[in-house]
């Protein structure tokens, strides 16, 4: 409370330029159709206490989740904020981890998914199971939107309920002999799903990463792509462009080389382009723009970050046709009876949804949505810029990494929460590689994003 106290004193006497009023989030604020929610103050649920029980089945436990480390990032950050906010229950914390989106979602599209609903109490609009690799109309619209001209058709395309849930089906098409290569850092779910599979040896403590995985490690000093002249071939590689945790987006030249090094190696590229309307330069939003690609790449999608569809769940997935396994099969055959059985299809409201956000009123919609989170980038870039720290990423993507050199990620993320109570994600999260940085989400509330920068300005002026 004290903290709390002195804290507020503090912001109100700080000259930061973000005390001044700022037009910047208004015109959203005025548009949006929903009121945005009150969440100011983050308050996590307690985690339940286990029942302790003495009883045990026989069954043994899956060695490969044996094998996975302490939990999945996002759950022990969860975790740490619980913590912290026992310790200071009056805090107002502000969660700038988890990249979760905070804006509502344009009317636009929500009215086609209210209509598609209502509909489902008629008869004639009354619809259940649908097509498992999504509805034609959709697929013909995210192949005429974001794949114009590459030469990707409706067929190519396999609609879903959200890209991490595309990129575990993945594993399972691919199975548990396969080498895989990830950017170090990167998202969890790719290492956690190839240890799931089974594809990895276990963790190495001594250098934070599990065996049998290649880590391309990805730093200022290369860019943010990684020396494939010292990456050892893999079947698979994981590829994220805009990259989360790191902010960057790989050039057409360095994807020419990354396809290239894929061919040469008779690899598949796992493309992950859920950022990739972020981009606002000339680098490629889609694999499939480099030539040669669909031999050698399918890529997994979302209308998540796009149209704050992170709890409503649609993303998709294409497998060009042209994809083969070594023994001249269609990688999209396995991957389309894969989704038969692991999966019934979207939700038909969701993608009715996903329908809205593809007609140019939802295109304008999301494009504005992208432009205020993208705002929010440029606050925090300039804030941390401004205190002296080294800050990538951010004009490409939502994510802001900031540079801590030689101090230890979980540090530098529980001083940040001690002293400020924001919550930040720690580099090191995302793989050894992101030791020494912090990522910073710029999805948030204006007035969220401009009260978390007076707090870092206030901590490390
Ligand atoms: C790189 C990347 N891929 C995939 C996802 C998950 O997307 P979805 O919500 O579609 O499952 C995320 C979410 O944060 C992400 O950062």
């Amino acid at each position: 409370m004290a903290l709390q106290n002195h804290l507020s004193t503090a912001i109100a006497s700080s000259s930061s330029a973000f005390l001044a009023p700022s037009n910047l989030g208004s015109s959203r604020a005025s548009n949006a159709s929903v009121p945005a929610k009150k969440t100011g103050a983050v308050r996590c649920v307690a985690v339940p206490h286990e029942e302790k029980t003495t009883y045990k089945t026989k069954v043994s436990r899956n060695a490969n989740m044996a094998k996975l480390q302490a939990g999945y990032l996002f759950p022990e950050i969860a975790r740490r904020k619980a913590t912290h906010l026992q310790k200071y229950p009056d805090a107002k914390v502000i969660s700038l981890g988890i990249g979760d989106t905070t804006e509502p979602i344009p009317d636009v599209i929500t009215s086609g998914m209210a209509k598609r609903s209502y509909a489902l109490s008629t008869l004639e609009g009354y619809s259940g199971y649908g097509a498992e690799q999504g509805e034609k109309p959709l697929r013909a619209a995210i192949a005429s939107t974001f794949y114009r001209d590459l030469g990707i058709g409706e067929e190519d395309i396999f609609v879903s309920d959200g890209a991490k849930c595309d990129i575990s089906r993945l594993q399972v098409a691919f199975g548990s002999h396969v080498t895989m290569a990830v950017q170090d850092p990167s998202y969890p779910a790719y290492v956690d799903s190839s240890v799931i599979m089974g594809q990895t040896g276990l963790f190495q403590e001594d250098i934070g990463k599990y065996a049998k995985i290649e880590y391309m490690k990805c730093t200022p000093e290369n860019g943010f792509f990684p020396d494939l002249s010292t990456v050892a071939r893999t079947d698979i590689i994981f590829f994220c462009s805009p990259n989360n945790p790191t902010g960057s987006a790989a050039t057409r030249e360095q994807l020419k080389r990354l396809v290239k090094f894929a061919k040469d190696n008779g690899s598949i590229i796992v493309y992950d382009s859920a950022y990739a309307l972020y981009v606002s330069d000339d680098n490629p939003r889609s694999i499939f723009e480099i030539p040669g690609a669909k031999e050698v790449a399918l890529e997994t999608s979302s209308f998540s970050k796009y149209a704050g569809f992170t709890g409503v769940r649609l993303g998709w997935t294409v497998v060009p046709k042209e994809l083969l396994f070594s023994d001249g099969f269609p990688v999209a055959k396995d991957f389309s009876r894969i989704v038969c059985t692991c999966f019934n299809g979207a939700s038909n409201i969701a993608q009715a949804g996903g329908l809205a956000c593809l007609s140019p009123e939802g295109l304008s919609a999301m494009r504005e949505v992208i432009g205020f989170y993208k705002e929010n980038t440029e606050i925090i870039m300039d804030t941390f810029s401004s205190l002296g720290f080294k800050v990538y990423g951010g004009k490409n993507a939502p994510y802001v990494w900031v540079h801590f050199p030689g101090r230890s990620s979980w540090d530098v993320f529980s001083e940040i929460l001690e002293k400020t109570h924001v919550v930040t994600t720690p580099g090191s999260g995302f793989g050894p590689g992101g030791e020494g940085f912090v990522r910073v989400s710029a999805f948030g509330h204006r007035d969220n994003i401009l009260e978390a920068c007076r707090r870092f300005k206030q901590l490390y002026k």
